[in-house]
């Protein structure tokens, strides 16, 4: 099919050219005897003008039905400068209708009311939306960024089973029941982990993937069940170096596809650094708003709450919310209690500091040099506002407070949303303890490497052994993380030992994997990145369903496909699978 330009393409240089365009109806108008219609396709808009001879003709044509049009590029009267055409249109000498479109579900522009919902039933009209196809095209930017930088530095690109065993990131696996071998399951991956690091067993020394991972979590905007990591893998290289290489690659990539110049190397935190100042392992670093540890200020203050916290081994700390004291009246504190109590914290005490002294209902418990102590410590002057979480446990404190500091960013408006803020945050711990099961888990996954510092506290202080592990941070979101590994065959096995595996258990699970460990495995390290959640962030939107061609809904459904269906008893059958009636039938 002939056309001689895109719809983004004519100038006012162009004037007096003939020219062949294709495209859908954006819009109709009739002007008198005139016709207007935007056509549209994933380059851009031009206007064409149809006179009065094509009226009849015209008639049936609707909105997304797919027109070629012939005609001559003419100056427009009223020009916009909104549209990079907005300065010619075409004057039509002809026409055919390439094809017809029903009514249309929904809008099929920028701004649309449609539901969500909708939109997803409807996702290939959705995707037809010109800022959808901006989207999309943006991520393919990046993917294309991303292979360039790493291809020039050597890296290859390997690809690795989806149907395999089971890879322990910490989520409930996909399975996928086997045919052959009824009873037995495939397991889909939630990342190459295991396969890249077989790979630098290998020999390959660098390595990278845009994979498909695939975790059974619940879904959130920065979470899909099925999502796309930059997976990569290095032999030989120290942690500063293969950090050197993701700012590279955020560097480069900032650069082709937003045109803006990242410094580097990106500011460092220690994990507990991050959670002291921030609460948070993932802090959005572009407001200040930082916590301040309040344990010895308050040590001798008599408020049962922080005493208590104390007693037992917990903490206090606090968060200067400057110069709000006016602004924020009870229900507005109320509300910032709410979201605390949501993060498990027993309450929110405040301050509010004014010309009169200290005003709020935890002011009696204080004398005047617990005041003292308690301002300079927090930095406070008149019309500020202070707030306080305490509990016996750090993550509660953390947590609660963190949840409020990122609520009064963005309620305060606190930060400048085309700022990109990114950061590593360093050492995080290995383990980490559950209540509930009572039993430690690997806090990044149970083949990263314990600091050299802290080999010998792996067995004997799971508390205090912290990783060699890494997260890379932007605006509050963890973009990605990585780690040194083990690659000797017993320090994997002690590993596995302080995660309460025994030797049987080890063998059945991951002896495929550690058994390689022992024919010459290189020192190696890598990180993986959450290419859903950069295309989210650089794009500017609030969820990984705007930046993912299919995704699925909150409820892990697909509203087109209606995947997942019941499958056929004869399908079932040949898996050797009987279905459980499900309690309420
Ligand atoms: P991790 O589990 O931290 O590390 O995952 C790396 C990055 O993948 C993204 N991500 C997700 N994105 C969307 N939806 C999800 N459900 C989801 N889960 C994770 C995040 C995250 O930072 N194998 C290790 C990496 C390594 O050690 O090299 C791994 O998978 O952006
Ligand atoms: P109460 O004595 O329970 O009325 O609490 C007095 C004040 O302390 C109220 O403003 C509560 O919200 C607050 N408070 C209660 N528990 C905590 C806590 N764990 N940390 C901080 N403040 C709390």
């Amino acid at each position: 099919m002939n056309r001689t330009h895109n719809n983004c393409e004519l100038r006012i240089e162009n004037i007096g050219q003939t020219v062949e365009l294709i495209g859908w109806v954006a819009k109709k108008r009739n002007l008198g005897s005139l016709v207007f219609i935007d056509l549209r396709d994933r380059y851009g808009i031009t206007q064409i003008i149809f006179n009065e001879s094509f009226e009849d003709a015209l008639r049936e044509v609707k909105s997304e039905f797919i027109l070629q049009v012939k005609g001559k590029v003419i100056e427009r009267s009223s020009k916009n400068p909104n549209m990079p055409t907005g300065d010619i249109e075409i004057e039509a000498e002809s026409f055919v209708v390439v094809n017809s479109a029903k009514l249309t579900p929904m809008i099929v522009a920028d701004e649309t009311d449609a539901l969500e919902e909708t939109r997803m039933q409807y996702r290939y009209l959705d995707l037809r939306r010109p800022i959808m196809q901006q989207n999309m095209m943006m991520r393919h930017k990046i993917v294309r960024s991303i292979r360039e930088y790493l291809d020039n530095l050597d890296f290859i690109d390997v690809e690795t089973p989806y149907l395999n065993l089971s890879t322990p990131e910490g989520a409930r696996d996909f399975l996928v029941p086997s045919r052959v071998h009824n009873g037995s399951c495939y397991a889909l991956p939630q990342s190459p982990q295991l396969f890249k690091q077989l790979l630098m067993v290998s020999g390959f020394e660098k390595y990278y993937q845009i994979a498909r991972c695939f975790r059974d979590e619940d879904l959130r905007a920065d979470r899909q069940i099925e999502f796309t990591q930059v997976d990569v893998e290095t032999s030989f290289l120290s942690t500063d170096q293969i950090l050197e290489i993701g700012e590279g690659l955020i560097v480069k990539m900032m650069k082709d596809v937003k045109g803006l110049d990242i410094q580097a190397p990106f500011p460092r935190l220690t994990w507990h650094e991050a959670m002291e100042k921030y609460g948070i392992d993932k802090p959005d670093t572009r407001f200040g708003l930082e916590l301040v540890n309040l344990n010895e200020v308050v040590s001798d203050v008599d408020f049962v709450v922080f005493k208590s916290a104390l007693e037992a081994g917990g903490h206090v700390k606090g968060l200067n919310v400057t110069g709000q004291a006016d602004a924020f009246s009870r229900k507005k504190i109320d509300q910032l209690t709410e979201i605390a109590k949501t993060y498990k914290a027993k309450g929110l005490a405040w301050l509010k500091v004014g010309a009169e002294g200290v005003q709020g209902p935890i002011a009696k418990f204080f004398n005047e040099a617990q005041l003292a102590s308690l301002l300079g410590a927090m930095n406070a002057k008149d019309g500020d506002l202070l707030l306080f979480v305490g509990d016996a446990k750090y993550d509660i404190v953390c947590d609660s407070l963190a949840q409020i500091r990122n609520h009064l960013g963005k309620e305060l408006g606190l930060y400048d949303k085309n700022q990109f803020n990114f950061l590593w945050v360093t050492d995080f711990p290995m383990f980490e303890y559950d209540d509930e099961t009572e039993r430690y888990y690997a806090k990044h996954h149970p083949f990263t490497r314990p600091l050299e510092s802290d080999l010998d506290k792996l067995l004997t202080d799971r508390d205090n052994c912290l990783a060699d592990a890494y997260d890379i941070v932007l605006n509050g979101f963890e973009l990605g993380g990585g780690s040194q590994r083990i690659y000797e065959q017993d320090l994997q096995e002690k590993a596995f030992a302080a995660l309460g595996f025994n030797e049987e258990q080890i063998q059945t699970q991951f002896g495929w994997f550690v058994n390689a460990l022992q024919y010459g495995t290189p020192p190696h390290g890598g990180f993986a990145l959450g290419l859903d959640r950069i295309a989210m962030l650089l794009a500017g939107c609030d969820s990984l369903r705007d930046v993912i061609a299919f995704p699925k809904n909150t409820s892990a459904t697909c509203p087109m496909s209606k995947a997942p269906n019941p499958v056929s008893q004869a399908q079932f059958d040949e898996l050797g699978i009987m279905v459980k009636p499900s309690e309420d039938k």
